[in-house]
């Protein structure tokens, strides 16, 4: 006897939550692992978000909240993407959800009919072909190169857009390769956009506040105003505010495509706890020297992972633009002997052995749609990733020619 619905079938679990696994069983035998799988900010939550949260619940916004997010706190989004990022939206036309994931997962479940596609540029974020699945839809996956800058071009999307294109998935600062969308790229993609009206663009702008370099950041919306009616501008606390817990996630589109998503949410999980959206509030409304700092330790970091991986011969980076995250390219290892005589065919082989030889655990390209090459997260001490860096060079050095 099967439990699981014929639907399930085809979908994957996580694959940095199954690295992460994999870190946490070797541990579990005493080694001394470091686990460089998942990416979420290593900094606390600000103390102000969470006094916020507690004085919320004490005044006893302990309650079922409307399904689309409280009226202050879909204010307070509106209020930011018109400061932030120069778009009008008015209440109505925001959705708060439990992150961004279940965002886009409400978007999938209101508008995809069976046998539906959604262009996912790749390397792309691992759930997005999982949940397009799970939903009925047939994930397409142009792969966007190094050469690229592993940014989509518009020849790849007009020849990724069929009649049954629901969805372009756009993601900047993208995970796993920090690549960004300057003006004029947005621009581009739009024009090829403008000629295929059904389709649907869903930006996922949660690494807006991750940028390097100085660059400014631009958003889809302000791109391409001509396409408002058809575009999802997703984002939420948990990257800018390091609050990936605390699971609150917006967005801002036309109003008919908000409403239906925010049927599927009152049908689901009815809201986001209230002192959660009590915290989001704080976050959006207070200080934001917090997102600042962040920003500064994350360029730290990717510099040191950028200069690191430079002095690993076999191993390239060009440096993220955004994120933090570091998606290594290993093709200079392929082909190589470990010490125990097995070759490394491939980038899940790379992984597995920098996990059992040099203790480091990441994620193989395989799981992000371009290979070889493995994602490293930069989110955790600057002195944890100076270890993991020679632990990976020490390993690289320990291969040899077949
Ligand atoms: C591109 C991208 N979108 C969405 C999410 C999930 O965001 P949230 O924690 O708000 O659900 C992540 C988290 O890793 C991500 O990398």
């Amino acid at each position: 006897m099967s439990y699981v619905a014929s639907r399930l079938s085809a979908v994957k679990p996580s694959a940095s939550m199954a690295a992460s696994l994999a870190a946490k069983a070797l541990r579990a035998k005493g080694v001394d692992v470091i686990d460089l799988g998942l990416g979420e900010p290593d900094f606390p939550t600000p103390r102000h978000i969470i006094d916020a949260a507690h004085q919320a619940a004490l005044r006893g916004e302990t309650l079922y909240t409307a399904a689309g997010g409280t009226p202050e706190l879909r204010q307070a989004v509106a209020d930011k993407f018109r400061r932030e990022n120069g778009l009008d939206y008015s209440a109505d036309e925001i959705l708060v959800a439990n992150g961004a994931k279940q965002i886009i997962f409400n978007a999938l479940m209101a508008t995809l009919n069976e046998g539906d596609e959604a262009v996912l540029p790749a390397p792309y974020f691992v759930s997005y072909p999982e949940m397009v699945k799970l939903l009925g839809g047939v994930p397409v996956t142009p792969v966007c190169g190094a050469d690229s800058g592993f940014r989509l071009t518009p020849e790849a999307l007009e020849a990724a857009i069929t009649p049954r294109t629901k969805w372009l998935f756009l993601n900047m600062p993208g995970n796993p390769s920090g690549a960004v969308y300057g003006m004029d790229d947005l621009k581009a993609l739009g024009a090829v956009l403008a000629r295929h009206p059904q389709v649907l663009i869903l930006s996922d702008e949660i690494y807006e506040h991750i940028l390097f370099d100085g660059r400014a950041f631009v958003s889809f919306g302000q791109a391409c105003p001509e396409l408002r009616d058809r575009t999802l501008i997703v984002n939420g606390v948990a990257k800018a505010y390091a609050m990936t817990g605390w699971r609150v996630g917006y967005a801002a589109g036309p109003a008919p495509l908000v409403k239906a998503m925010n049927t599927v949410q009152s049908q689901s999980c009815t809201s986001v706890a209230a002192p959660m959206q009590a915290a989001a509030l704080a976050a959006l409304t207070g200080p934001q020297d917090c997102v600042d700092e962040f920003r500064a330790a994350f360029q730290r970091r990717r510099d040191l992972v950028v200069a690191g991986v430079a002095a690993i011969p076999g191993l390239t980076l060009p440096p993220p633009e955004g994120a933090f995250y570091a998606y290594i390219g290993c093709a200079g290892l392929l082909g190589k002997r470990t010490p125990d005589g097995a070759i490394l065919t491939n980038d899940t082989d790379v992984v597995a052995y920098l996990l059992n030889a040099g203790h480091v655990s990441s994620v193989p390209g395989a799981a992000y749609g371009v290979s070889p090459f493995f994602r490293i997260s930069t989110a955790t001490a600057d002195a944890v990733l100076v270890e993991a860096l020679s632990r990976i060079g020490n390993a690289v050095a320990a291969l040899t020619e077949a």
